[in-house]
């Protein structure tokens, strides 16, 4: 049997913890082993957490404690309390790769804290400042093909982006896209209070996330562009978070160069839908947000909302789990990337079919 690619969580919260599970939940614990996680909070904490959770359910499988270790299914996991990146000895757990979940981390020289301090490589949880403070942004789907495993920081875009990138690139192929318009409607973050309290840069993030629908910003446009230059200059965002424990949608208005109709939009989205079977789905129930929930696509396009006005105006409505597609696309992303790493020694990765 092959060795395991040893990875370590920063930042054990919604997406360290989904990351955990989408990985105990599915096959990749054949291919990868979680070796330590650093997140602030005590040990009690993080293991209650684990077994349970409001969005998803109660973890399907034994979660127990040991000193200073957490213990999934019987595998020790070493937890540190740290802070800062230096104040792990990473170097000592032999990694190959740091998911760093924290969300603190976002600009290169930051980011190099943890490679200074022994970690390897990191996959990153959200977009970095701008591209270049990283090697590679990856959608998966879309451009994974362009690591080569000599990248040292590695960014998986955000979940928003993960969920319309492949859906505008199949419109712009099939259509030619003039402009695009996304409205995201994102279910609350912990970075909003559940009543009224202080934010330190964003006054609207200051109020009840249950109470209100409440706007924030999103660099979603710069994010799409990064990915799909031939679209730079014709995208637009905005964000609005909802008072929803988990599952997002984005309202997507396009304008084409070709004539269409809402059944030649819903045809390419159903080929989409097709071809990328394990990223994008397709549905025309009448589904509500919740029944998304705990869904690994990237995106599932919702064909009985598609509108089309005159001849080129387009409406989408697209929902994603923002949690565990995104969890589950942080877990594709690394099984490509191992393919590719050149480590001591060699590790044999399935893809995913
Ligand atoms: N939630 C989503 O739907 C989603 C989807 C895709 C991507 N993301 C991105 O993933 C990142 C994490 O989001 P999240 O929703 O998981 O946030 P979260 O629930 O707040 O989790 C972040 C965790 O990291 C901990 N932390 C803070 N500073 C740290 C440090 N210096 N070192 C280690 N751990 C630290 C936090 O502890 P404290 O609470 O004590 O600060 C918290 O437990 C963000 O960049 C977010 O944009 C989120």
């Amino acid at each position: 049997m092959s060795a395991k690619l040893r990875l370590a969580i920063n930042g054990y919260g919604r997406i360290g913890r989904c990351f955990l599970r989408a990985l105990y939940e599915s096959s990749a614990c054949e291919q990868f082993e979680i070796v330590a996680i650093n997140e602030p909070a005590d040990l009690d904490s993080m293991a209650y957490l684990t077994r349970f959770d409001s969005t998803h359910g109660v973890f399907p499988g034994e979660v127990d404690q040991g000193k200073q270790t957490l213990i999934i299914n019987g595998h020790s996991i070493k937890v540190t309390h740290a802070e800062k990146p230096e104040s792990v000895d990473w170097g000592a757990y032999n990694l190959d790769v740091l998911v760093e979940c924290s969300g603190r981390y976002s600009s290169r020289s930051e980011l190099m804290r943890f490679i200074q301090a022994g970690c390897p490589r990191l996959l990153l949880s959200q977009p970095a400042d701008g591209a270049a403070e990283v090697d590679q942004t990856i959608v998966y789907g879309i451009n994974e093909h362009v690591l080569k495993g000599d990248e040292v920081l590695v960014s998986n875009a955000s979940c928003t982006t993960n969920a319309i990138v492949p859906v505008l690139a199949a419109l712009n192929r099939a259509f030619s896209l003039e402009h695009a318009f996304l409205t995201t409607l994102h279910s609350v973050m912990n970075d909003q209070p559940l009543i009224d309290g202080y934010h330190r840069s964003d006054l609207r993030r200051t109020r009840s996330a249950m109470q209100s629908i409440v706007p924030v910003s999103t660099g979603l446009a710069k994010g799409v562009e990064r990915l799909l230059p031939e679209l730079a200059g014709k995208v637009v965002a905005k964000a609005i978070r909802v008072p929803t424990l988990n599952v997002s949608a984005i309202d997507l208005m396009v304008t084409t160069k070709q004539v269409v109709s809402v059944e030649a939009i819903n045809t390419q989205m159903q080929a989409l839908a097709h071809n990328a079977k394990r990223l994008v789905a397709y549905s025309s129930h009448p589904h509500a947000s919740v029944d998304f929930n705990h869904n690994p696509h990237s995106a599932i396009i919702d064909g009985s909302q598609t509108r089309v006005n005159g001849e080129n105006f387009v409406n989408l409505l697209v929902w994603f789990d923002n949690e565990w597609g995104f969890a589950n696309r942080l877990l594709d992303t690394l099984g490509y990337w191992a393919t590719h790493l050149n480590l001591s020694s060699p590790v044999q990765f399935k893809q995913p079919a």
